[in-house]
């Protein structure tokens, strides 16, 4: 049976049936919240019992509204969008339209509905463009290089214009680049993901430019985390990530040694949009959330093999 509806303890989830909103769910329901799963796709695997699931595409300004009336949700956790960088370069009107237009919609219904948080998950690695000093801060300036960065930060800032003064207090998640069992090995994002189905397939691996570039990988059930404590600590913007720089080579090689793949990468030019060389500076989301990572590279990566193993199709 589905939650009912109207609960103040409600938690409502945008892109539930996504990588990152799947895992949240699941956390969620373990703790016993009533959870409403909204998103325009169905999700992979079915959610848990008791989740309440709502087709909704957050671009449908009245659906939107009606669904927020009457979820009248305690908390909101935004993780809907358009979340692949290159696809943001080819199609800059669905990224626009999803990431701050839809999000728009979504804040202006969540006052409306007394919404007491809203919690938003924006990027941490596609802020700055390439940044001048490493690891990156809250204040480093920002200098978005692709459409999905600059869509990111114009959702928060009319959010902090739109939630300011309201009754819906506003928490912003800066995640770098999450990776983890279920994530979608079929996008255009996500570079674990690819990889692992890939090597595990015995398919070729494209790395795009030389292998050099480096991200801050951080483990799903880490930020899942950052996640729900921005919902009660203290509102705040903070980035979560590791604090180290992996290069894409180097997550090939582990990758590799994990699955036993023998073949060399395949390289490819550069994605237009994608930047050389970033990691995150979590000092603030340690200060004020009590948030930090527990997942090794190693561990993370070890897990995220074995969950693509278990579920690779037949
Ligand atoms: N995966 C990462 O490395 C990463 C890093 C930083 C930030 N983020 C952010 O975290 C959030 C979740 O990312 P993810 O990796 O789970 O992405 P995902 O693509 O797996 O999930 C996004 C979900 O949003 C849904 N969605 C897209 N457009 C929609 C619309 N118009 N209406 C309703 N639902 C819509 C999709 O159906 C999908 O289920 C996103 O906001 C993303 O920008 C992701």
């Amino acid at each position: 049976m589905a939650a009912p509806l109207g609960t103040q303890a409600t938690a409502l989830v945008t892109g539930a049936s996504g990588f990152v909103g799947g895992h949240l769910v699941a956390r969620l329901v373990r703790e016993g919240m009533p959870v409403v799963a909204l998103d325009s796709a169905a999700p992979r695997t079915p959610f848990p019992a008791g989740v309440h699931d709502l087709r909704i595409d957050i671009r449908d300004h009245d659906a939107v509204a009606r669904a927020l009336a009457e979820a009248r949700p305690a908390v909101v956790y935004h993780l809907a969008a358009q979340a692949s960088v290159a696809i943001s370069m080819r199609e800059p009107e669905l990224d626009i339209a999803t990431n701050v237009l839809g999000t728009v919609q979504l804040a202006r219904a969540a006052v409306a509905a007394g919404v007491q948080r809203f919690v938003f998950v924006s990027t941490g690695g596609a802020l700055c463009g390439e940044p001048a000093t490493l690891p990156v801060t809250e204040h480093t300036p920002v200098a978005p290089e692709s459409v999905y960065g600059a869509s990111k930060l114009a959702a928060e800032r009319y959010l902090a214009l739109l939630l300011g003064g309201s009754g819906t207090a506003l928490a912003v998640v800066r995640p770098g680049n999450i990776y983890g069992p279920a994530q979608n090995p079929h996008g255009e994002a996500g570079v674990v993901a690819i990889f692992a189905a890939r090597m595990l397939a015995g398919e070729p691996v494209t790395i795009f430019g030389d292998g050099s570039q480096q991200r801050d990988y951080v483990y799903v059930d880490d930020v899942v985390d950052a996640i729900v404590r921005a919902a009660t600590a203290p509102p705040d913007t903070c980035l979560v990530g590791t604090g180290h720089g992996t290069s894409t080579r180097a997550i090939f090689d582990v990758l590799a040694r994990l699955t036993g793949y023998a073949r060399p990468p395949e390289l490819a030019a550069e994605r237009p949009g994608d930047i050389q060389r970033i990691w995150l500076d979590s000092t603030r989301a340690r200060e004020r959330w009590g948030w930090q990572p527990r997942t090794t590279l190693e561990d993370g990566l070890a897990r995220t093999v074995d969950w693509f193993r278990a579920h690779a199709a037949p």
